[in-house]
């Protein structure tokens, strides 16, 4: 367990009392192995087997019939089948070995299923089993034929799918509630294991970035985020940590930044963590920068109640570069990994600013900032500033930023805009492979106007229309020469309704992004 006392001093609210963690075991909560697919070992509870509507089983799956003398073949004699695509059919046994019951898991029509459905059948598998209070189970779904997916992509998907709906939270619950499920044997055949590695880093990322969207924002402050980087630090050898105060960051000329936790008692914090590898410490490093507004209140520019309900997922950006940090250092990427969270509070406070107070950035561009509550940008254009240093090989920025990108795309795809080809290229292949899926959208020149103000270099909200557009634009003039792209994650950053709770996203997509890259580099497997 991570633990981290929250270093509020002053105002004493009750946060200084809580003790947080970030929880080792996320993603790690089960003992995943790979077995053979033709073992006549069964030293499991339960087998998983994919069955197509018309009774077919799917590959690999044949020798668990024939080690139960047919016992499943007969009930599919008997019309006894899923009937759709995800339901599923326990069906109690006797041997062979342990065996006690074997899952039956519709696969459609035929066994050939698109990699979304595959996911789903996985999810579906892993509610039963946790339903059933099953210990220990073999899943012989990676005989499923998914369109245009390898093995290897299988084996990572349930894995990542395993090990992210093992996720609670717990918040200051007393009780950890803990599934029963412990091992997971995945059949299949060849070197697999980079997957099996892959997968578990990647679900203890996307559960990390849960942890930290779901914890209350009188918990998760800015000084919160800062400790968790730092205890990452401790943790991983080749991650170092450092925090600029509010002091440092105004020697930095980060006014824009500072600008948005100034009517807030929380002190705004900017958080520096950078992994290095052993070989290649010195490339150009890829940056990921993170909005980390731990709650939005809009300023002086006060959002309704409904408006503000959610705003404590306003830094799931800076969520999401922390935990793919902790997944790159875990997987020891063979390419350097910066990650720049801007962490503040939009608070109303006296010191607030006003609609209309003009401000210098880091860039030495001035703002105009006519709406506090269009805060995130004015975090993020520093951090950009801040990144040149690094001379970086791409910039990556994610960011809650508008509602308008919610409207314009909904809860499915993040926006992404890029002022390079190359870069959204290779963002939206890991956005596909990853099923962590983004849709880009114009810097549209023409929009650039509605930023003209006749008080500053800018201003920091448009007329209105084309939020995110405009928004985007307003990023790109602290972008300069940098091959950058913007994620705009208010849609799918969080669930929606009446639970709403962090998915993790983009932090799949992200690690896909750079374990495609360092393949790129290094020549390493598929
Ligand atoms: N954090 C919000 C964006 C947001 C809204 C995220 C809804 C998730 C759900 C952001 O800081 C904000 O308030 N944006 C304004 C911008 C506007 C004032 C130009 C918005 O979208 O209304
Ligand atoms: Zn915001
Ligand atoms: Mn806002």
């Amino acid at each position: 367990m991570l633990h981290y006392k929250d270093p509020v001093g002053g105002d004493a609210t009750s946060s200084n009392q809580v003790l947080c963690s970030i929880d080792e075991a996320d993603g790690g909560a089960y003992e995943f192995s790979l077995i053979a697919p033709d073992t006549s070992e069964f030293d499991t509870d339960c087998v998983v087997v994919g069955i197509a509507d018309d009774g077919r089983f799917s590959t690999m799956t044949a020798n668990v019939d024939d080690a139960t003398s047919g016992r499943l073949s007969d009930l599919i004699g008997h019309g006894l089948l899923p009937a759709k695509l995800g339901a599923t059919l326990l069906v109690p046994m006797d041997g062979p070995g342990d065996v006690r019951a074997s899952l039956l898991v519709g696969t459609g029509p035929d066994c050939t299923v698109e990699p979304g459905q595959f996911r789903k059948i996985v999810e579906a598998v892993h509610e039963e089993l946790v339903k059933y209070g099953i210990g220990d189970a073999t899943l012989y779904l990676t005989g499923i034929d998914v369109r245009s997916k390898s093995d290897h992509w299988k084996v990572q998907q349930q894995v990542i799918g395993f090990g992210v709906a093992a996720y609670r939270f717990r918040g200051v619950h007393s009780e950890s509630g803990r599934s029963t499920l412990r091992r997971v044997s995945i059949a299949a055949s060849g070197a697999l294991e980079p997957a099996l590695r892959e997968g578990r880093a990647i679900a203890g990322g996307v559960c990390t970035a849960r942890r930290l969207g779901d914890a209350s924002p009188n918990v998760c402050t800015p000084g919160f985020l800062a400790g968790v980087a730092r205890s990452l630090a401790d943790r991983f050898e080749r991650v170092s940590a450092e925090v600029l105060d509010e002091e440092e960051m105004s020697g930095h000329g980060m006014n824009a930044l500072l600008s948005v936790g100034q009517g807030s008692a929380q002190p705004s914090k900017f958080v520096v963590l950078e992994y290095r590898p052993e070989d290649g410490a010195g490339d150009a490093p890829v940056v990921l920068v993170g909005k980390g507004v731990t709650f939005d209140t809009g300023g002086t520019a006060l959002k309704t109640r409904t408006a503000m309900a959610r705003m404590k997922y306003d830094m799931c950006g800076a969520a999401a570069v922390i935990a793919t940090i902790r997944a790159v250092a875990e997987l020891q990427l063979p390419m350097p990994v910066v990650g720049l969270c801007a962490c503040a509070e939009n608070m109303p406070g006296s010191r607030a600013t006003r609609p209309s107070d003009t401000v210098t950035s880091m860039s030495g561009q001035s703002i105009e900032i006519l709406n506090p509550d269009a805060e995130g940008r004015l975090l993020l254009c520093d951090a950009l500033t801040y990144a040149e240093r690094y001379r970086p090989a791409a910039v990556v920025d994610i960011a809650t930023l508008t509602g308008a990108s919610l409207v314009a795309l909904g809860r499915h795809y993040s926006a992404m805009f890029a002022n390079d080809d190359a870069l959204a290229r290779d963002l939206l292949d890991a956005g596909d492979e990853s099923l962590d899926k983004l849709w880009r959208l114009p810097l549209s020149e023409e929009d650039i106007s509605q930023l003209d103000s006749d008080y500053a270099d800018m201003a920091n909200m448009g007329d209105g229309t084309a939020g995110c557009i405009v928004a985007a634009l307003f990023l790109s003039r602290f972008a300069g020469s940098l091959r950058w792209a913007h994620l705009d994650v208010s849609g799918t950053a969080k669930t929606h309704g009446e639970k709403p709770a962090a998915t993790g996203r983009p932090v799949a997509m992200l690690m896909q992004y750079l374990l495609q890259r360092s393949r790129a580099t290094t020549g390493g497997p598929p």
